[in-house]
């Protein structure tokens, strides 16, 4: 348990004793914000005295004498109209430190109601390029089920891969009309992916043709509009119009973009040579995909054949990437998966009366929203809303989960809303699920990341670019060691793979995950700050100490002497220790790693403070240096731990 759920079953009881739910209560015991006045406060009394009709500070006061003899704390201070200044007594925190050494689990329990949780996660549409959107549903995901594992939960990673939908009718087209046999046989993956492209394009450009026609009558009418409106407002227009027109502009400057988009793809297709010979005859491409699509959904024996020769290829393609990034799932039931359990839950929730017939579709209509969720269309195919209903219905019936995690781009947020609100409909009410959406990856000049190329980046190449950066900081930083380089080239391709990966997950992960962020390699590997290259550094650092020192760990670990905490950066250090499992319970409340990150960072600079202020090896005393190499130990072990739970490895030198 952490810190902070000791202190408040501390002040549980007492306050059961006074209200009946003392849950929202408790969340007002915080880490202090200035440590001069203590560790925690308890900033209860306020709420508690306007509920009872008492005086705060009595009620604090009250509360407060029940810890007045703990061996937690030292008795508690009551300050202003009634805070309850907590301060954890160095006898407490040293026993903790020396119970945390000798535990594998730092100290951590495992939670008493472990719940089961369904992870949704990665779930990438496969034979198309994965791109760095992806990557972040895959290492938030990751994280997520690291850190409900290692508290005890039952964690279930299933990737709903988008293995079914019109990419593949694309593909089918492309394969009927311009493959490369030969390319086939040397990359299948690439001349798929090839192929994916060539008809996406073509598409692109036929509806490019068809849309621009109406963004010009759009755009004139607009003009107009504004004009006609400007005229009449006059030279000086009152707040609202000049409002109204403010926007008005807006809408046309928008619809201007528009129109320079469409253009775009229209004159870079017709002066592609590859591309522009092949205009006239494929006018007819979108509906075309369609009906390979349909037809293999429909169970066409040729393109169910080709589906079934294209698959494991895409499959091994992003199988590689995941070894790579160290990711798997127990589970991988794409969208194929759910196919012939579609008719089944469009009935069910007809006969539940969930969803009606209107106009010949089937949709769900919600309160709230002005589309209906849309089931079933009216050629009888099926949508994506329709397998997201099947899956959930199936994960119910299979694994009964307490919670379904979701993780997925903030884009789909009204479908996971609607997705969400048809469940409870259904009466699944009991199950938490929830949308952990994330926001778009930037490039520097901020704008959505892309390729010199314009295609979003693709996930292999970015992975690549960072070991390969990551090499020169490892090199760089071998070079300048003062007894010269120690690391043989084959130890720094390795620990380069180690840190250019960890560089990009923790960048990742230490973002707020609903907020955009912007990709830099420099900012990602710069060795100082909050990044995954300076927490693998700090723990390199601390372990030289043990190599250095000729410690051994074992010994130091199997009989930890209680930690001496007499100088305030030892106490520091100490406390921030003991604070991974409240770092742990943060990061699960609304599932962002960003909390367990900036634990790790605030933790590793403790550390450096405590590294300048204290002699470790050089203590004065043997009992000293055990207890300082205790905190250094606990401090590596709780920086390798935390990186671990964020997908991320360490290596012992740099
Ligand atoms: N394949 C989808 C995409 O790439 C994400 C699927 C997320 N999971 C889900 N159950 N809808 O956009």
């Amino acid at each position: 348990m952490s810190i902070l759920g000791e202190l408040g079953q501390r002040f549980r009881p007492l306050l059961t004793e006074l209200v009946d739910d003392p849950d929202p209560l408790l969340d007002l015991v915080r880490p202090s914000q200035d440590p001069a006045l203590g560790d925690y406060q308890a900033n209860f009394a306020m709420p508690l005295g306007k509920r009872l009709g008492r005086p705060p500070r009595q009620l604090a006061q009250q509360l407060a004498a029940a810890l007045a003899e703990d061996p937690m704390c030292h008795p508690p201070e009551v300050a202003g109209p009634g805070f309850i200044n907590l301060r954890l007594r160095n006898s407490w925190i040293g026993q903790r430190l020396a119970q945390a050494a000798a535990d594998p689990r730092l100290g951590i329990p495992r939670v008493e109601n472990p719940r089961t949780y369904v992870v949704d996660y990665s779930s990438p549409n496969v034979a198309k390029p994965m791109h760095v959107g992806h990557i972040r549903s895959t290492v938030i995901g990751d994280c997520l089920c690291r850190v409900l594992r290692f508290l005890g939960h039952r964690v279930i990673s299933d990737n709903h891969i988008g293995d079914w939908g019109t990419q593949f009718g694309m593909i089918i087209y492309g394969w009927r009309h311009f493959l490369d046999e030969e390319a086939y046989r040397r990359e299948p993956v690439a001349e798929l992916a090839r192929l994916y492209r060539l008809v996406r394009r073509l598409i692109d450009y036929h509806e490019a043709k068809s849309r621009r026609a109406d963004v010009t009558e759009q755009l004139a009418q607009q003009e107009a509009a504004l004009e006609a409106n400007r005229r009449a407002a006059g030279p000086q227009p009152d707040k609202r119009t000049a409002k109204m027109l403010r926007r008005m502009e807006a809408t046309l400057a928008r619809t201007r973009q528009q129109l320079e988009e469409l253009d775009r793809t229209i004159t870079q297709t017709e002066t592609d040579p590859a591309l522009a010979r092949l205009l006239d005859a494929h006018r007819d491409v979108a509906r075309a995909v369609l009906n390979e699509t349909a037809k293999l959904h429909a169970g066409d024996e040729e393109n169910r054949r080709l589906w079934r020769q294209f698959l494991p290829a895409c499959l091994e393609e992003i199988e590689s990437l995941y070894r790579r990034l160290g990711v798997s799932f127990d589970h991988t039931l794409g969208e194929s998966f759910y196919h012939d359990r579609l008719e089944a839950i469009v009935q069910e929730l007809l006969d539940r009366g969930v969803a009606r017939e209107s106009d010949g579709a089937v949709c769900v209509f919600l309160e709230g929203y002005d589309t209906p969720m849309l089931i079933r269309k009216r050629d009888g195919a099926f949508l994506y809303a329709t397998t997201d209903l099947a899956t959930l219905r199936y994960r119910m019936d299979t694994w009964n989960p307490d919670a379904i995690l979701y993780v997925v781009d903030f884009r789909q947020s009204l479908h996971f809303q609607q997705l969400f609100a048809t469940a409870r409909r259904m009466g699944l009410d009991k199950v938490e699920l929830v949308h952990v959406s994330f926001g778009t990856v930037m490039g520097e000049d901020g704008r959505p990341f892309r390729t010199r190329e314009g295609d979003t980046v693709g996930l292999e190449g970015l992975l690549d670019e960072a070991v390969r950066r990551a090499a020169r900081v490892v090199a760089g930083n071998d070079d300048a060691k003062p007894d010269g380089p120690e690391l043989s080239p084959a130890e720094r391709a390795r620990i380069a793979e180690v840190v250019g990966i960890g560089a990009l997950k923790y960048a990742d992960l230490s973002q707020n995950r609903t907020s955009d962020y912007q990709f830099s390699y420099d900012k990602m590997l710069a060795m100082n700050g909050n990044t995954g290259t300076y927490m693998q550094y700090a723990y390199a650092r601390v372990r030289s100490i043990f190599r250095k020192g000729n410690v051994d760990v074992e010994a130091l670990r199997r009989d930890p002497a209680p930690v001496r905490l007499e100088t305030p950066a030892e106490r520091a250090l100490g406390l921030e220790l003991l604070r991974f499992g409240e770092a742990l319970e943060l990061t699960l409340k609304d599932y962002r790693p960003n909390q367990l990150t900036g634990y790790l960072f605030g933790l590793a600079n403790h550390y450096s403070t405590f590294y300048e202020q204290c002699p470790v090896l050089k203590a004065e005393a043997p009992e000293l240096r055990r207890s300082r190499l205790l905190l250094c130990d606990l401090t590596a072990r709780t920086i390798q731990k935390g990186l671990e739970l964020l997908g991320i490895d360490v290596v012992e030198k740099m």
